[in-house]
């Protein structure tokens, strides 16, 4: 059976607030395919508030903590995080052994999606940051590399923007997934836009997105639903185009 439009969208339960969340959550139960949880919820209200999201809905979950640790520390964080039966979180790319302990971890039932280059890294970070300078001069050799290392590791796929997407799954396959953020559908006006080298749904799904990290064009529509409908109905008539 073909995916529907609405599994591809991940929202982002970007809140501080347990009120927020609840209410965002029951709102768009059945409208989205899975709900990501960042630091700030996740540092704020812990493990509990996973358990709220599954016990309230039938979407799955991604945990973005962007782990980073020695393998040991990442792969015993990955066995507690497989325990709460989290479905996707997020790992920096630093390490093919870090990497394949954090999917050890995982034990199958949590899958690992790599990092690859922070979207606040310009040349001149990476330059500082002592990497060589073939990647400085050319910062998708360096999401390429590490998109490699994801592969090598048994991860699940890695956060890529939509321009990467199609270079990424026709170099790794169609089983690794493109996971990707920076979404704006063309109807989208929001106030102070940080995302630069957005994608609309339908571009992102024609380029090989997998799922796509939809937050601001959904939470601050006026009515989310109808907001979140529309993408994915944008989705469906992409892939069936
Ligand atoms: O659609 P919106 O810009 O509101 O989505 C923001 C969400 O996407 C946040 O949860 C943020 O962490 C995530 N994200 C991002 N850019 C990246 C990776 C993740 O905006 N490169």
């Amino acid at each position: 059976m073909q995916k529907q439009g609405k599994e591809y969208i991940v929202f982002p339960l970007d809140f501080s607030s347990l009120k927020e969340t609840r209410d965002f959550v029951k709102m768009l139960d059945g409208q989205v395919g899975m709900f990501k949880i960042g630091l700030e919820l996740f540092i704020d209200q812990g493990p509990a508030v996973v358990k709220m999201v599954k016990e309230m809905s039938g979407a799955r979950i991604f945990l973005d903590l962007k782990l980073h640790d020695i393998s040991a520390t990442v792969q015993r964080a990955m066995a507690r995080v497989a325990d709460l039966n989290v479905d996707l979180v997020t790992v920096h790319c630093s390490s093919v052994s870090m990497l394949k302990k954090a999917v050890d971890g995982g034990q199958g039932k949590t899958g690992v999606l790599g990092v690859t280059l922070l979207t606040d890294n310009d040349a001149a970070m990476v330059d500082a940051a002592g990497f060589k300078n073939d990647f400085v001069d050319d910062l998708q050799k360096l999401v390429m590399l590490r998109a490699r290392m994801a592969k090598d590791a048994g991860c699940t796929g890695i956060v890529c923007s939509g321009n990467e997407a199609a270079t990424i799954k026709k170099r790794f396959g169609p089983s690794f997934l493109a996971v990707t953020p920076g979404i704006r559908p063309k109807w989208a006006v929001l106030k102070d836009d940080d995302q630069k080298r957005v994608t609309t749904p339908g571009q992102a799904v024609k380029l090989g997105s997998d799922l796509i990290v939809i937050g601001r064009p959904i939470k601050d529509a006026d009515d989310p639903v109808k907001a979140a409908q529309m993408v994915a109905a944008e989705i469906d008539s992409a892939v069936s185009e």
